[in-house]
């Protein structure tokens, strides 16, 4: 299967209650599909639900602004969410909407193949890491998981919402700069030496040493 393929097999999805509950539209996902790093956020609001494209709103402009800062484009990137349809007032995704959709991302990941997946807050973060881990305990260091390497950050919005978590934000940028750094200078993504990630809430350093 392709990514177009997969991106039609969910046009008008109705796998689940979402459908029914005032989405407009679901936002597959944006950006390269050979992209080196995928931003993975929780899901869509009202914007990206009206334009059908993920970090479209003031999120998304700050995500945008940040991820120039280290010298990438959207165009360059990929972005997608856990959930591909908006939840009413943006409430939280209900574990059986969570069910249904993770594989979807999945195997988005699976057909992009990037060497890195930054997980955007802790709802994407847990999702991906698939432990219940605080972000301000991970953020910035990067964890083996299947056959993806997972690199949490904080989510843009909570920096909108909590002006004290902007410079962290900004922080985790730079660490993922560094990081990218580290890993093109050694020309290939290093699988062995990145941690696992944590069993409980134990905090580690950039390569989990
Ligand atoms: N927040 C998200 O998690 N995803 C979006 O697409 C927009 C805001």
């Amino acid at each position: 299967m392709t990514l177009t393929e997969l991106r039609d097999s969910l046009h008008n999805c109705q796998r689940c209650k979402l459908a029914g509950l005032g989405r407009t539209q679901v936002v597959f996902g944006t950006g390269d599909p050979q992209a080196t790093i995928m931003f993975v956020g929780e899901a869509p609001g009202y914007y990206e639900d009206r334009q059908g494209e993920p970090f479209v709103g003031a999120a998304g402009k700050l995500l945008t602004e940040l991820v120039q800062s280290i010298g990438l484009s959207r165009s360059e990137i990929y972005i997608a969410n856990v959930i591909k349809c908006r939840p009413p007032n943006n409430r939280d995704p209900e574990t059986d909407e969570v069910d249904t959709c993770k594989p979807f991302l999945l195997q988005q990941i699976e057909l992009i193949r990037p060497k890195l997946v930054c997980s955007l807050g802790n709802w994407a973060t847990q999702t991906l890491l698939e432990k219940k881990v605080a972000i301000t305990k991970v953020r910035g260091q990067a964890f083996h998981v299947r056959d993806f390497v997972v690199f949490p950050m904080l989510h843009p919005a909570a920096a909108l919402h909590q002006g004290r978590l902007q410079e962290p934000l900004r922080e985790d940028f730079r660490k993922l700069k560094i990081y990218l750094d580290q890993v093109s200078a050694a020309e290939s993504i290093p699988t062995a030496p990145v941690a696992s990630p944590p069993a409980q809430d134990t905090q580690m350093d950039l390569f989990g040493t």
